[in-house]
């Protein structure tokens, strides 16, 4: 997937922290960093939504370290931060359901988990810190494309959740002179993202139900709209916003996407055509704290950190089959 660089700077001398790094993103960025010869990288996670298979290639590596912990525990966090120079804060819980659900375990590790992590990285004296945040936070804006300034009023937990990073994002960075960026993901895709469970993301669902002959379930009519990214596209973005120097940082968010959009009809056909399922997809009720359409200006990442995102859904969509064919999801 990674065929060139997304960074010209010599990564053997610096030592990275993937926060949730066994889970979908993190375990990608791990990827990128051992593919480039990073110095020492370091994942903490405690394995709630994510696998230690995720990260098995690297276990063995002895510049790895596998810290099996909790953000929300201050020590373990102290202790992942320990020497680090770079940190990807990926480790959250994900899904807008399981946040209206259980909003104090959503907040518990989103919120409060994200603020232990800024005082480690505060306190170890970390040089960046880029965390993930969500295009959730636009919230009911009905303004296309989203663009950073214009958010809209949130409509779940889960986007409270995130919001609240980006507002700890600033005042961390402005009170206690620290870099962070706040990256807002536009519904990421790609391998190692988990099809199983009631929080599953839609592509991965509905791969896993076309390849063993089932139906997909839309929820809605179908034709709501996502600016769906594919992970390396993702990595890319985080590379960049680690590494690019950015004048007068005071907690910078972008917009991390693609800056299109299809209809979730358009991706079954689209995954149907790929997979040779001819299998249709069946309609269910909406699902509350759920938006119409989302679709990314990405402008800012553009100009500011020289994010291309080069990998189209289409081809994001082939590598995604190429793992689940491979895979331990097949049946
Ligand atoms: N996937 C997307 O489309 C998307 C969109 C917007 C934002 N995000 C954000 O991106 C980040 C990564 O998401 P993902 O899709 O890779 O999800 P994921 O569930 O695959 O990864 C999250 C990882 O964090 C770990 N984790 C959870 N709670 C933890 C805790 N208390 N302590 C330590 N580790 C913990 C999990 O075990 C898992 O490995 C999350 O912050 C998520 O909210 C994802």
């Amino acid at each position: 997937m990674y065929t060139t660089p997304f960074h010209t700077a010599d990564l053997t001398g610096k030592t990275f922290l993937v926060t949730g790094g066994a889970g979908f993103i993190g375990s990608n960025i791990v990827e990128y960093l051992f593919k480039y010869k990073a110095g020492k990288v370091v994942v903490l996670d405690n394995l709630s939504t994510g696998f230690e298979d995720n990260i098995q290639p690297f276990l063995s590596l002895p510049n790895f370290q596998f810290i099996k912990g909790d953000i929300c525990n201050p020590d373990d966090c102290s202790k992942a931060c320990a020497g680090v120079d770079y940190v990807f804060h990926q480790a959250a819980l994900g899904s807008v359901p399981r946040s209206i659900l259980n909003p104090i375990a959503t907040h518990n590790v989103n919120a409060t988990g994200f603020v232990n992590m800024l005082i480690a990285a505060r306190d170890a004296k970390v040089k960046r810190v880029v965390y993930a945040s969500s295009s959730s936070v636009y919230g009911d804006s009905p303004i296309l494309p989203k663009v950073e300034h214009q958010v809209g009023r949130l409509l779940s937990p889960y986007a409270v959740s995130k919001m609240t990073n980006e507002l700890y994002g600033e005042i961390f960075a402005k009170t206690y002179n620290m870099e962070i960026v706040g990256l807002r993901y536009f519904n990421i895709f790609g391998p190692r993202q988990n099809p199983k469970g009631e929080y599953a993301a839609a592509i991965p669902l509905f791969i896993n139900a076309l390849l063993n002959d089932q139906a997909p379930a839309i929820n809605g009519d179908g034709e709501q709209t996502r600016d769906f990214t594919f992970v390396a596209n993702a990595v890319q973005a985080n590379v960049k916003a680690m590494l690019t120097p950015i004048a007068n940082t005071q907690g910078d968010i972008f917009n991390i996407a693609v800056g299109d959009r299809i209809s979730l009809n358009k991706l079954i056909n689209t995954l149907k055509d790929l997979t040779g399922s001819a299998v249709n997809p069946t309609y269910r009720a909406e699902r509350a704290g759920d938006i119409r359409d989302s679709l990314a200006d990405i402008s800012k990442a553009k100009n500011m950190l020289g994010y291309a995102p080069a990998i189209k859904i289409e081809e994001g969509l082939k590598y995604t089959l190429e793992w689940f064919n491979r895979g331990k999801f097949k049946v």
